[in-house]
């Protein structure tokens, strides 16, 4: 089958292509993307040339664009990975994440629907469900959690978690979403926590946290998240929303102390900053459903997890220096500089 795979020179994009080249070599991918500041084609170099994938520059909000790759390409499944996706940025400027990330999805849904795609599946996020309690970790997102979202980011997501649902229900639109937690691993873009902390703890800069480094994230290797959403457009439900997380919640703080030790690096390089506006205190996944019903269980331990991910920026220098070394030393200083 044809796979048609959005924003697949991004993070979670690009490991998913890497999983099917392994695990379904018959099949045909097809990405899209709009190499924004967050997509990278060196990140694709080992796949460019291989003959059962192609790639195309391209907005998912550009109606025409989309259409004649559809008809071109007629994929039988899409992914949509593509999104503005820093909480930070969304912040800063919420406009261009309601545009790709509502707008965009609703594209890609009326061409599914018009050259007539058998699956289509949302990559979302647990950030939709909002934030839990410090204090009470007995509590987690299950499937049935209210939409309850703190960020302009975390709102456009689950506005179009909304529509995707929408169309299953007007038009019997065949879709999954699948809602994970925050991932790690290769290819992670330096201005996310454990990739910043890395790339600062190997140049010897500061490494800022927010607030007291208190806020919980329940973390999952790359890998791990790119398996559960092949077991989902290939065996999932249609018109169901999965959960995918691996009960691994962390304190920012034990992160960015065990980055300074898989380094050997000082924890005296940490330096407390100003707090996120309205930063979400705690995620954590149930992933009961997805276990259930579909079998899936994360494979790599977090201590596993960030040793290989820690040795991969080491190994891939080039990858990571050439995006600091350009606009985002800008984006850096307006984010940092005065923090
Ligand atoms: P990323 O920012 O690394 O990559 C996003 C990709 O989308 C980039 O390659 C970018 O060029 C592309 N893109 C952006 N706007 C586009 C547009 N208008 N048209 C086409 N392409 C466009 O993001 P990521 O971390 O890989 O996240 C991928 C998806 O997974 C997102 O939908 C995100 O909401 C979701 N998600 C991420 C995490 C996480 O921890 N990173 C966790 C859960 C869910
Ligand atoms: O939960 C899934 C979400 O995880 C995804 O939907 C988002 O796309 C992804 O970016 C991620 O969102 P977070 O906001 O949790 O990730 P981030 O890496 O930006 O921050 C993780 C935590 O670390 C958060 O509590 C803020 C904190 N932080 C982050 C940065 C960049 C710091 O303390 N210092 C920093 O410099």
């Amino acid at each position: 089958m044809t796979i048609l795979i959005t924003g697949g020179a991004g993070f979670i994009g690009s490991n998913f292509i890497f999983y099917q080249r392994k695990a379904h070599p018959e099949d045909k991918l097809v990405c899209v993307d709009k190499l924004t500041y967050a997509g990278n084609l060196s990140t694709l170099k080992s796949v460019m040339d291989d003959p059962m994938f192609r790639f195309y520059r391209m907005d998912i909000c550009d109606r025409e664009s989309v259409y004649q790759i559809f008809e071109t390409e007629k994929p039988d499944v899409v992914v949509n990975f593509a999104a503005e996706s820093h909480v930070d940025r969304s912040i800063e400027d919420p406009c261009v994440f309601l545009q790709t990330n509502i707008i965009g999805t609703a594209t890609l849904m009326d061409a599914c629907r018009k050259y007539g795609v058998k699956r289509y599946h949302q990559v979302s996020t647990d950030e939709v469900y909002g934030d839990l309690p410090l204090d009470r970790p007995d509590l987690f997102f299950t499937e049935e959690t209210p939409i309850h979202t703190s960020s302009p980011y975390s709102s456009s997501k689950a506005a179009a978690d909304l529509l995707v649902m929408a169309y299953h229900r007007t038009y019997g639109f065949p879709a999954t979403v699948s809602r994970c937690s925050n991932n790690y691993g290769p290819y992670h873009f330096p201005e996310k926590l454990i990739p910043l902390m890395i790339a600062n703890c190997l140049n010897d800069k500061p490494l800022p946290v927010y607030g007291e480094g208190l806020n919980v994230r329940d973390w999952l290797y790359v890998e791990d998240h790119c398996k559960a959403i092949d077991l989902i457009i290939r065996k999932g439900r249609v018109g169901e929303v999965y959960n995918i997380g691996g009960h691994n919640e962390m304190r920012n703080i034990d992160i960015v102390k065990l980055i300074c030790k898989e380094l050997g690096k000082p924890e005296s390089l940490i330096t407390y900053v100003t707090d996120r506006k309205g930063h979400d205190l705690r995620y954590a996944i149930d992933p009961t459903k997805i276990h259930n019903e579909l079998g899936w269980l994360p494979e790599t331990k977090f201590t596993d997890g960030l040793h290989k991910t820690v040795q991969w920026y080491l190994d891939n220098r080039a990858w990571w220096e050439e995006i600091i070394s350009g606009e985002y030393q800008t984006y850096y200083e307006r984010m940092y500089g005065n923090r």
